[in-house]
């Protein structure tokens, strides 16, 4: 008899003390660290974060606001690695929030800011925009519909077959034979340059 009551109370007792332990067992939120914390990118291209938690098993999802952006999307995983693209021509932000959850807790989040900063548009030099004005300009009124000379710099497809000439002449000493405009002064460097630029870019006409 006093061995069952025994054995009851210490059953007991390692009942008891075992929904003790389980009950004060501190459930502690997971920690989210962001590398890099903050980001900036140009438009076009991919973010690169890295999540992590020193709490083992640690899972992570994001929810992203987009401000000028777009591309981002919410998601889960380690890491962030999405396509962001400038939705104008001013730098945008998107803006994740990374939630770290670890044994059915959640921790708190922390935000990451993705700059998007726009690619520079390189604009083409093309014959109606540059070209035309500049000859039209400089090379009146000879080269000119209804000039005296039979090369008309205000017609496109002369003027692209004569680009060499042209840019030989316009770069003759201005006392030498030949030398171009006749009787005007020196092209400017920067009209020079842009004559160039237009066999670099393809001799476009619009
Ligand atoms: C005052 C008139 C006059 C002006 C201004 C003038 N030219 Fe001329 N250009 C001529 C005459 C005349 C000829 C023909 C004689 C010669 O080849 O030198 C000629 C010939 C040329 C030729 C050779 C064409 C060929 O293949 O037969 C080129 C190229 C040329 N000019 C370019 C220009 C350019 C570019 C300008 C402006 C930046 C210009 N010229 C301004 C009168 C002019």
């Amino acid at each position: 008899m006093k061995t069952r009551i025994l054995t009851l109370l210490v059953f007991s007792i390692a009942l008891i003390l075992n929904s003790c332990t389980k009950d004060d067992e501190p459930v502690n939120p997971p920690v989210v660290t962001a590398t890099p914390s903050t980001q900036t990118i140009s438009s076009g291209s991919a973010t690169s974060i890295t999540i992590s938690s020193s709490t083992v098993g640690t899972t992570f999802t994001w929810t992203v606001v987009q401000t000028g952006v777009s591309g981002g999307s919410s998601g889960s995983g380690s890491s962030i690695a999405q396509t962001l693209a400038t939705t104008g021509t001013v730098a945008g932000t998107a803006t994740y929030t990374i939630t770290p959850t670890a044994n059915g807790v959640s921790g708190a989040a922390i935000n990451v800011t993705v700059t998007v900063n726009p690619v520079a548009v390189t604009v083409k030099t093309t014959y109606t925009a540059d070209i035309k004005p500049l000859l039209v300009n400089s090379c009146t009124p000879c080269h000119i519909s209804g000039g005296s000379n039979p090369n008309k710099w205000d017609n496109y497809a002369t003027t692209k077959s004569k680009i060499n000439g042209i840019l030989d002449r316009v770069q003759r000493e201005t006392t030498a034979a030949g030398f171009m405009p006749q009787g005007g002064s020196k092209l400017s460097a920067a009209n020079i340059a842009l004559l160039k630029k237009w066999v670099d870019d393809g001799l476009l006409e619009n």
